[in-house]
């Protein structure tokens, strides 16, 4: 008796101390803990068996929208205890035996409110606490913030009102009817949540404080002003009305988490409007910054703005990483930032000095009426950038005569610089484009090599202001480009925007008038809502997108009770060719390994392909990709996110293609891996729903036989 519980002793702390005999590994917050990562010691899946893996299972959430093919699923899953918690396409929140992918429970919030949602936007997944016996699962849907039991996957009662805090309560502002959720999770520190929030980056956008609540009674426990109010730092980088006025700012990509030093890394958005200043002059502290805050107060240790007074959305898009590295023959505790603009920022995580020199450099200014964009923006000397950041006359595509010389012939007519070239009349590049470069997917770290692997969309776009005055005097249309043109179209023609947004063409012969106000006030999928609108400007709005009589304009154009921005924003287009490719040279998309160390690159490969181009036989393009990386210690880097709905295995120490597989839909989210009684499984949500693909409703988990 003795010796074999002796033995079985040995046995346990061996496989306590041995990696490669570990039999439960955790994937224990959004992204792969709150370092975030997306990193795990797991070796069982390697370079010699990747090519092995095969299904080990799969779930079906049952609720994607096939018809339109527009919903996604964005969700990184968590893996705790061999419980898997994810969220569906229409954001019903699940647990499964993550073995098997079998169903343990199933939490609709829609139910809860009373109502089925049709599509409720995005949801990248849930946050978990626990005090060693009561186990709680944190998520958003709606407005809402909820807390379930995550045995039961009930509600929390004693949480906030019957389980739920709303969003738009404890802003320090009133901004009651307007859009505020939150699609990405929180993080938890000791008895607190730490929450961001996505709102509307037009004109009535929400403020973007960060707050954190109890886990225990939903109570806010502290805020910080991303837009600071008079008294408090930063107050000065804004008009003086804008803490009452102006929104953005927010963190609508997750937070990292220093644990043991107790800080907070929060990433935030631009400043809405996001393509015009004028109402905001200065450099609108605390946006497009990456601010370290005390995490049990939300006082702010340091901060560094990646953008001054931003005019094109440059959110930072991703949590950042806290890495280690070797700097100068120290070992240094750094955290690293991605951006849209395929920047990386490293500072020292606890002082905030940046470990590679950052240069503010002169940019142009703007030639917008009221606009002063900034005179310098802050370029990272190193670490390289993870993509091209300039479209030159050598870069501009050759996939065909024709194709060169249309884009040659609209490349010389639009605003080019490298760097920041302000918004315009006559369209400026914005390269990478509006959604990276760096995306929501955020950066894997390999501790091991200090390599930061992160996939790069290299699609150029173009961003154009016009001047209200250029329209015909319909009062509907006026507010329709001033607040929809930018998804919609300026020919009502819809957009590959967010997804895919719908062509309003024709509205009168599909939905009625009531229902067409309904989505305006209410918001629908990813459109937000427009809960600031008075009745009066949603009628004519409709008016107008009905084709009904035309309301003749009644103010003089120009005058601020129409709109309050001189200029509208004319849609979010790419730069393509006459065939709808990217307006340059391959590679559309690569998957890049930067050193921390060094700051040089370590490896480039292509990421993903149109499959109609290699069947005309071109080699690989690469493509856009949406959702991230994840690294192990067993050398290999997993990654789907790609236009050609494949799942990939690269070599994390060259970039060589190990293995790939086709998916049920594209897996545009990061994927997940963990251990379950002495089994690695790598897990991806196969959403599709952007980039013209088809939508899906379905789990993936990879294992060996
Ligand atoms: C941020 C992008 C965005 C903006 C701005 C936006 N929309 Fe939308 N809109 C969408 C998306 C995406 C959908 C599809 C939603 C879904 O069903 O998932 C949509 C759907 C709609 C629909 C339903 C169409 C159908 O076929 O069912 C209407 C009507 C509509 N929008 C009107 C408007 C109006 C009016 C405005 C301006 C007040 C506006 N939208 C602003 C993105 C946007």
């Amino acid at each position: 008796m003795k010796t074999n519980f002796t033995i079985f002793l040995l046995c346990f702390i061996m496989a306590a101390c041995h990696n490669d005999e570990v039999q439960q590994y955790d994937w224990a917050a959004y992204q792969g803990g709150k370092e975030v990562n997306q990193y795990a010691p797991l070796q069982q899946i390697n370079k010699t068996n990747a090519h092995q893996l095969q299904i080990a299972w799969t779930y079906q959430t049952g609720d994607a929208d096939t018809e339109k093919n527009r919903t996604q699923i964005q969700c990184n899953p968590i893996i705790i205890d061999g419980v898997l918690y994810g969220s569906s396409a229409r954001l019903k929140f699940f647990a499964l035996n993550a073995a098997t992918g079998e169903p343990l429970w199933i939490f609709d919030p829609f139910e809860q409110e009373g109502y089925n949602a049709f599509g409720m936007g995005v949801n990248r997944g849930v946050a978990y606490w626990t005090d060693g016996v009561e186990k709680r699962l944190f998520f958003t849907a709606g407005s809402f913030l909820y807390a379930l039991d995550a045995i039961t996957g009930k509600l929390i009662s004693s949480f906030g009102k019957s389980g739920k805090v709303d969003l738009h309560e404890g802003l320090d502002r009133d901004v009651e009817g307007l859009f505020i959720v939150s699609n990405t999770p929180g993080i938890v520190y000791k008895d607190k949540l730490i929450l961001g929030s996505r709102v509307s980056e037009a004109e009535g956008g929400v403020p973007g404080h960060i707050r954190a609540y109890n886990v225990k009674t939903g109570e806010r426990a502290w805020i910080f002003h991303t837009i600071p109010h008079p008294g408090e730092e930063g107050y000065e980088t804004w008009s003086p009305n804008a803490w009452q006025l102006s929104g953005g700012a927010n963190v609508w990509a997750g937070f990292s988490l220093d644990e043991k030093r107790g800080i907070v890394y929060a990433p935030t958005g631009s400043a809405s409007f996001d393509f015009y200043g004028g109402d905001r002059l200065g450099d609108n502290l605390f946006a497009n910054t990456l601010l370290a805050l005390d995490a049990n107060t939300g006082k702010r240790l340091w901060h560094f703005q990646t953008v001054h007074h931003d005019l094109w959305d440059r959110d930072l898009p991703a949590p950042p990483n806290l890495v280690t590295v070797q700097h100068n023959g120290k070992k240094i505790d750094a955290v690293a930032q991605i951006t849209k603009s395929a920047f990386i920022f490293l500072f020292d995580r606890v002082t905030g000095k940046p470990l590679f020199p950052i240069e503010e450099r002169p940019v142009p200014p703007s030639d917008l009426k009221g606009e002063e964009a900034a005179p310098t923006q802050p370029i990272p000397l190193k670490p390289a950038p993870f993509s091209r950041t300039y479209v030159g006359e050598e870069d501009l595509t050759r996939r065909t005569p024709e194709a060169y010389a249309f884009v040659k012939a609209k490349w010389e007519k639009l605003h080019n610089r490298p760097y920041f070239v302000p918004p315009s009349e006559q369209g400026s590049i914005i390269f990478p484009g509006f959604d990276g470069g760096g995306e929501w997917g955020g950066a894997a770290f390999d501790p091991e090599s200090g390599n930061l692997i992160v996939n790069a969309s290299e699609m150029p776009w173009v961003i154009q202001m016009l001047p209200h005055e250029n329209i015909a005097g319909n009062q509907g249309r006026m507010l329709y480009n001033s607040y929809c043109l930018s998804c919609h179209g300026k020919n009502l023609e819809g957009s590959a925007a967010f997804g895919g947004v719908p062509s309003l063409v024709g509205l009168k012969e599909k939905l009625a008038r009531p229902e067409v106000i309904k989505v305006v006030q209410q918001g629908r999928g990813t459109m937000p809502s427009f809960g600031h609108l008075t009745e009066e400007k949603v009628n004519d709005i409709a008016a107008f997108l009905l084709g009904e009589e035309e309301k003749e304009t009644k103010e003089p154009l120009g005058n601020k009770k129409n709109w309050t921005y001189p200029y509208f924003f004319n849609g979010y287009s790419k730069f393509l060719d006459h065939e709808g490719y990217p307006a340059i040279t391959p590679p559309w998309g690569t998957l890049n390994a930067v050193n921390l160390n060094t700051g040089e690159l370590s490896w480039k490969v292509i990421l993903g392909e149109y499959p109609e181009l290699v069947a005309q036989g071109l080699p690989p393009t690469g493509s856009e990709s949406y959702g991230g990386p994840v690294v192990t210690s067993g050398g290999l880097v997993f990654m789907a996110g790609t236009l050609d709905e494949k799942f990939r295995v690269f070599d994390k120490d060259n970039g060589t293609l190990l293995w790939e597989t086709k998916l049920p839909a594209a897996g545009f989210a990061t994927p997940a891996t963990y251990m379950v009684d002495g089994k690695q499984y790598v897990v991806i949500a196969c959403g599709g729903g952007k980039l013209n693909r088809k939508s899906g409703d379905t789990y993936v988990a990879f294992a060996l036989p």
